[in-house]
Order: C-alpha cells, then structure tokens, then sequence
C-alpha cells in the first residue's frame, strides 16, 4: 500500500512534469489602451498562428476607460496563458512594453499592437529565427521586400518614412522600419539594453536599438500592415512631440538632459515675448520702464508656464486647482531665478569680467536654477495620464 508521502511525492512529480510542458517558450506583450473589443479575437489567433509553442500574452493595460483590463482577467480565468499587467495612474506605451517584458520569464519575447495590424501568421518564423540564435532580435517591417504598410494615407506614410530617416541620422540603427512596434527578441538582449532605455512615448524597438552596449544583431521580416479593426490609434501630435524627445535623449541625452533642452528652448521663446511686449508698452502705448519691464516679465512667465505644463512636463502635466498652485510656484521660483541672474551678471562685471561673459553666466545660472527648482516645487510628483 502507498504511503501518503509516496503519493504527495507522486503527485508533485505530476505537478512539476505539467509546469515543465506548460512553461512558455514565448511571451507576447501586447500593451492596451481601450482595446476591449479585440483582446478575445487576438488571443484566439495567437493560439491559431502558434499551435505547437508554449507561448503566453501579457497584456499591459493603462487602466483603459472601456475596462479592457477586466476583459483581460475574465479570459484569464479560464486560460492561464492569458495575462493582465494593469496599471493605474500611468500612461505611455514604451513603458508598457517594458514592464509587460519584466513582468514575463520565457526565453523569448515579443510586442505586438492589440489591433490587429500587426500580422500575427509571421510570429512562428520570427520565433524560428531568433531560437536559431544567428540573431538577437526580428523585426516585423512594413518596408523590406514583400511587406506594406496597408492603407495608411499618403501623409501618415510621408510622415512615418521622415521619421525614420531622421532615427537613421540621430541614431546609429539602420533599419529598413526603426518605427515597427512589431519584433521579438531574446530575453538576454533584452536585458542587455533594459537599463538604458529612455523609455520616452511610442518607439520602443528603437530605443532598444539604441540602447544596447553592442549592436543588436537582426533581421527583418515583411508583413502587410493592416487596417485597424475597431477603436483608434492613440498616434497624435503629442506622440510627435515625445518622439523628438526620444531622439534628443538617444543623441545628446548624456550630456544634457533633453527636458533642461526643452525648457531652455520654451525660455529662449519667453525672453522673446518679453522683448515684444516691452516694446509695445514703452515705445507704443507710453507706460513708463518699470511698469512695462513688470508686464512683460509677467506675460512672458505665464507664458512659459502654459508651454512647459504642454510640452516640458506633458507627462506630469497639473490640471485645475494643482494648475494655479503651479503658476504660483513658478512665478516665485522665476522671479527668484531673475534676481540672482541679474545679481551673479552684476557681480563678475564689477569684479572686471567681460560684459557678455557677466551677462551669458547670469542667463545659464538663471535656466539652471528655474529648471532645478521648478522640476521640484512645480512639476513634482509622479506622472499621470
Ligand atoms: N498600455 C498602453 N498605454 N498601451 C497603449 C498606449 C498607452 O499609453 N497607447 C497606445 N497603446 C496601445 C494600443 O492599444 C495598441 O495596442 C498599441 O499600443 C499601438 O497603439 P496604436 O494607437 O494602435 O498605434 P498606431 O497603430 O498608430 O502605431 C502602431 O504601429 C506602428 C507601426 O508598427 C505603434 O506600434 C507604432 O509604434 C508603430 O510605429
Ligand atoms: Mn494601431
């Protein structure tokens, strides 16, 4: 007669052989805002395209208004294949990515839109490819021989073609689609290129490419780019924005932060607007210096609050009453900043430095120290969406 530790011991023994036979080869991170409608359809083509392969799906979901997040759970409870990663209070695809890549354990990794536009039939061959081990990554390409980018209309595709030229000058990658959302890897290039990573907006396979200590060894595959079959794509001009601050970051980002860039070019406009409403007050309308040096010192910084609050801090950007509170604080950290400008300015030209140098060193400690304290005091906190 067994013994009941026998039989414990028989039964975990059957436990760790199903684990064993079940453990992903393969797992595909697909990030999700307000996909609800296709996370069930893309699930149940996933298992088509690969029969033979443990694979799993890790959806990345930013808290989807349409509740895309719950809609991952229930299929969940009946698959265990089917994963949510759900995250509350943030936004941003490539980080999405990221996270849904560490959340994960296979050997092998890929990320996939949730739309459909990224034919899923190639995942076997890609998946073919990187086990083979000649290459670290394969790239889904829109624009190698037998691929296409679909229906996207002329301006879309002028514009994904410049960007990634652009990528191709600000970047030492040379791909045929740097822009692809479509690829998979191995784990251990992967982790290779994580700590790197600017994890800035949309272009998460670039910013691996150029995050990585040794050039990525790969290939591209051609696929169709599809239409999109229900919801829309979150592609907009702040999507622009955030990828000219990928590329700042990727080419100069480790002399200068790219956000201290932006500032100081949304500065540089401010001083502009100063200089014309200083203008139009004294010369035009007669108001006398110090009432009109006040004015526009006042226009220009509300100015550049709304600008940074836009663009510098889109990402931590204050809405309502934490808004005003902001503009409060930044007018007192600006007003500070222009003191000591003037006063450090004031200092190295008495002490017989040469006037420019006195006014250029007044200017930079002046950005330097409204940049310092304002990414404190006005657009503290984590991000939000
Ligand atoms: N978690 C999360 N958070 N997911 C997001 C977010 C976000 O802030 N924004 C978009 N997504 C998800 C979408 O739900 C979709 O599954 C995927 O990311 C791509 O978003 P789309 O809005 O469909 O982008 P697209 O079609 O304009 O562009 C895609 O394809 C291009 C060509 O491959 C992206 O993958 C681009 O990076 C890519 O260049
Ligand atoms: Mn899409």
């Amino acid at each position: 007669m067994l013994t009941l530790e026998t039989k414990l011991q028989a039964h975990s023994a059957r436990i760790a052989a199903d684990a064993h036979a079940t453990a992903p080869l393969l797992s595909i991170v697909v990030p999700t805002f307000g996909e609800r409608d296709n996370v069930e359809e893309l699930v149940r083509r996933i298992d088509l395209a690969l029969p033979r392969t443990a694979w799993e799906i890790v959806f990345v979901d930013d808290d989807s208004p349409d509740g895309t997040a719950e809609t991952v759970r229930s299929l969940g409870r009946h698959d265990p294949r089917v994963r949510c990663v759900h995250r509350i209070g943030r936004r941003g695809l490539s980080s999405a990515c990221v996270e849904g890549i560490l959340a994960s354990s296979a050997p092998y990794v890929a990320v996939m839109d949730a739309d459909f536009q990224h034919d899923e039939k190639i995942l076997p061959l890609m998946l073919l490819r990187v086990a083979q081990g000649n290459v670290d990554i394969v790239v889904g390409s829109r624009h190698v021989e037998g691929g296409s980018i679909g229906n996207w209309n002329n301006r879309r595709a002028a514009m994904s073609r410049f960007a990634a030229q652009l990528s191709r000058l600000a970047t030492r990658v040379d791909l045929q689609d740097p822009m692809s959302g479509y690829f998979m890897m191995s784990r251990e290039a992967f982790m290779g290129a994580a700590r790197g990573l600017s994890l800035i907006g949309f272009k998460i396979l670039l910013d691996i490419f150029a995050s990585a200590p040794k050039p990525l060894r790969y290939e591209e595959i051609p696929y169709r780019f599809r239409g999109r079959l229900s919801g829309e794509s979150k592609f907009d001009s702040a999507a622009m924005w955030d990828y000219a601050m990928l590329l700042a970051d990727k080419t100069i980002g480790h002399v200068v932060p790219p956000r201290f860039v932006a500032f100081s070019i949304v500065g540089a406009l401010g001083t502009l607007v100063h200089m014309a409403t200083l203008t139009l007050l004294l010369k035009a309308l007669g108001v006398d210096f110090n009432l009109s040096q006040a004015g526009a010192a006042v226009l220009a910084m509300t100015g550049n609050f709304f600008l940074n609050n836009a663009l510098t801090y889109r990402d931590k950007r204050l809405a309502g009453r934490r808004m005003l509170v902001g503009l409060l604080t930044f007018y007192a950290a600006c007003g500070i900043g222009a003191a000591a400008n003037v006063g450090i300015a004031d200092y190295l030209f008495v002490s017989h430095h040469a006037w420019w140098i006195a006014g250029l060193s007044g200017v930079l400690i002046g950005a330097v120290w409204n940049y310092a304290t304002t990414s404190v005091f006005t657009w503290r906190g984590p991000g939000r969406p």
